[in-house]
């Protein structure tokens, strides 16, 4: 008797297992690294994906030569280049990800350390630099199946930008905001006289410090329209129409900074319908002083803490999180699931700067949001190569994370130094793609004409199949892919849209046929207008996202 009831326990027991792992991501694994390629030939310091499914990689056109060859016989003949005058090589490229193929381009002036949104069209507009690139203006279409290349602009900005931040606005300009020496920002496209100059900036002045400490600020579009500036350890509201400061956020609680050089990383937290709550998270850094060590070869521990705050509440606190590892440079990306923030690459002590990051993180680490406090973080799978100053990371649409460069050094650097320049690009894969969890993965049922047309505020529909619906029930998100550099994901944002029960609308043996109803966000404050990419999640379990495009 006694033994018959053991041995029904166990069978049921083993039964309920089998039952929960049909319905309940396995997340055991910590994700799966994958190399992609050993060289691409460029580094990639900076990396957009376009609608086409193109990431655009680039890094500097005063490195001297790269290891990708322009082709053609193509060489860039530029008497103000600071180390090559006439250069056959290429110091961008187009990465194709279904191919896993690279094309090389031509840059003209020299991007290094600059920023970049999409335009409302899908062109990737690129701004800044140095040397001749510090005032420069590129623009650069998903062009598909032609080869077409970087038109450029070299006086396109009022003021030169090194190290600036970009943000798409409501109305599809950017506005680009600070660079080193400047306190101050500006609008692109030059629509009208207003434009054509720049608008003074005071907190840059104020927060910068004798490291800079200010570069490259975290900037976030809010609900209301207004920006959410940090830069340093102070971060404001601003009305950037009227040039007013409309709230003042109290100051980062250890007073440490957290932008360049002392680089955190910071992500707006996924946005829910509803459209008036906003969180913002910076993690990781290093603390004051740290640069100036640095120079003379002491390498200070980075940050350990994540910063979070809601920018909306009546009086908002910033409340401090610890991370299973401390960490500088390292890169925040929102994952499709709208459930965890994933932070990758960098280092655990020193700077940002040429040569002053010591000591790589490899394992990425997770961070879920709508978790318990105290128990949101979680160590992820290692890599196995050292991801420091000058690396990337971008969300792919197939919810794979592409990572790459690092290169600490003012050229190509390949032996004699701690950490040679990499060309590699590898893809970190989160463990909603792992195999264990493939019958839970919808697959949306692509739409003719894709990518799709959504209107602000309007239903859509999605059809879909998987093989398990998670009792969890069906969520709908929007992805707004972002300019990587630098530890910042530039108008980074995640929506999670409204949607209704998903509802079966055909059963078979294999997978099931699914509709589910969202409604497109319901204003440009919300969404600004350009392409996203829209997955369905299932329990967790993203699909291969879907192309869309949202505009007034
Ligand atoms: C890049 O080219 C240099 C010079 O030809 C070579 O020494 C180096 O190994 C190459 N590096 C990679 C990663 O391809
Ligand atoms: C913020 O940083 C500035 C510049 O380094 C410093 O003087 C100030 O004390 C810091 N603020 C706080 C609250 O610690
Ligand atoms: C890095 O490469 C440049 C250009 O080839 C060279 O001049 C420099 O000495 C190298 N630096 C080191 C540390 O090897």
């Amino acid at each position: 008797m006694k033994y018959s009831f053991a041995f029904f326990f166990f069978f049921f027991s083993f039964f309920f297992l089998l039952l929960c792992s049909a319905t309940a991501p396995v997340a055991a694994e910590g994700g799966q690294w994958q190399l992609l390629q050993s060289s691409i030939g460029v580094s990639a310091m900076h990396m957009q994906l376009l609608h086409n499914d193109r990431v655009i990689i680039f890094d500097r056109t005063d490195f001297g030569p790269s290891n990708l060859s322009l082709g053609g016989g193509r060489c860039r003949d530029d008497p103000r280049d600071w180390n090559l005058k006439v250069d056959c090589t290429a110091h961008a490229a187009e990465y194709d990800v279904a191919a896993n193929s690279v094309r090389p381009l031509m840059l003209l002036t020299d991007p290094w350390c600059s920023s970049g949104t999409l335009a409302p069209d899908g062109r990737l507009i690129q701004t800044g630099g140095a040397n001749d690139g510090e005032r420069g203006v590129r623009y650069l279409a998903a062009c598909g199946e032609y080869d077409c290349d970087w038109e450029e602009d070299p006086s396109g900005l009022a003021a030169p930008r090194w190290y600036a931040t970009n943000q798409v606005l409501p109305d599809g300009r950017a506005i680009v905001i600070g660079g080193r020496g400047q306190y101050n920002y500006e609008f692109i496209p030059k629509l009208n006289s207003e434009d054509a100059g720049t608008v003074d900036f005071p907190l840059l002045r104020e927060t910068r410090d004798a490291e800079y400490n200010n570069l490259y600020p975290f900037v976030f579009l809010n609900l209301d329209g207004n920006l959410f500036i940090f830069a340093n350890n102070k971060s404001i509201l601003l009305d950037y129409k009227t040039n007013t400061v409309v709230r003042t956020y109290p100051a980062a609680p250890d007073g440490h900074p957290r932008n360049y050089p002392s680089t955190a990383s910071a992500v707006l937290l996924p946005l829910q319908p509803s459209g008036t709550d906003a969180e913002v998270l910076i993690c990781g850094g290093a603390p004051a002083g740290t640069y100036t060590k640095a120079l003379k070869k002491v390498f200070v521990g980075s940050l350990t803490t994540c910063l979070r705050i809601s920018i909306n509440d009546p009086s908002p606190s910033w409340s401090v999180e610890t991370m299973p590892t401390p960490r500088v440079m390292g890169d925040m990306l929102l994952l499709p699931s709208g459930e965890e923030v994933l932070i990758i690459n960098g280092a655990t002590a020193g700077s940002a700067g040429w040569d002053l990051g010591r000591d790589p993180v490899l394992s990425p680490v997770g961070y879920r949001h709508g978790g318990p406090a105290g128990s949101r973080f979680d160590v992820k799978s290692p890599t196995t190569i050292p991801r420091m100053y000058h690396s990337s990371a971008v969300l792919l649409r197939d919810g794979r994370v592409l990572v790459g460069g690092s290169n600490p050094h003012a050229f190509y650097n390949f032996t004699g130094v701690d950490f040679p320049t990499d060309l590699s690009l590898e893809a970190y894969s989160p463990e909603y793609l792992a195999p264990e969890n493939s019958n839970l993965r919808p697959e949306i049922i692509s739409v003719a004409g894709a990518p799709v047309a959504l209107s602000y505020g309007k239903p859509f529909s999605l059809k879909f199949t998987v093989a398990a619906m998670s009792e969890k029930g069906i969520t709908v998100t929007m992805l707004a892919p972002s300019f990587a550099t630098h530890s910042l994901s530039m108008n980074q944002r995640l929506l999670i849209l409204q949607s209704e029960a998903a509802a079966a609308v055909l059963a078979d043996e294999g997978a099931s046929l699914y509709e589910v109803n969202a409604v497109a966000p319901m204003s440009a404050f919300m969404a600004p207008p350009g392409y996203y990419i829209v997955f369905v999640v299932n329990g967790g379990v993203p699909s291969e996202g879907m192309w869309v495009h949202i505009q007034h």
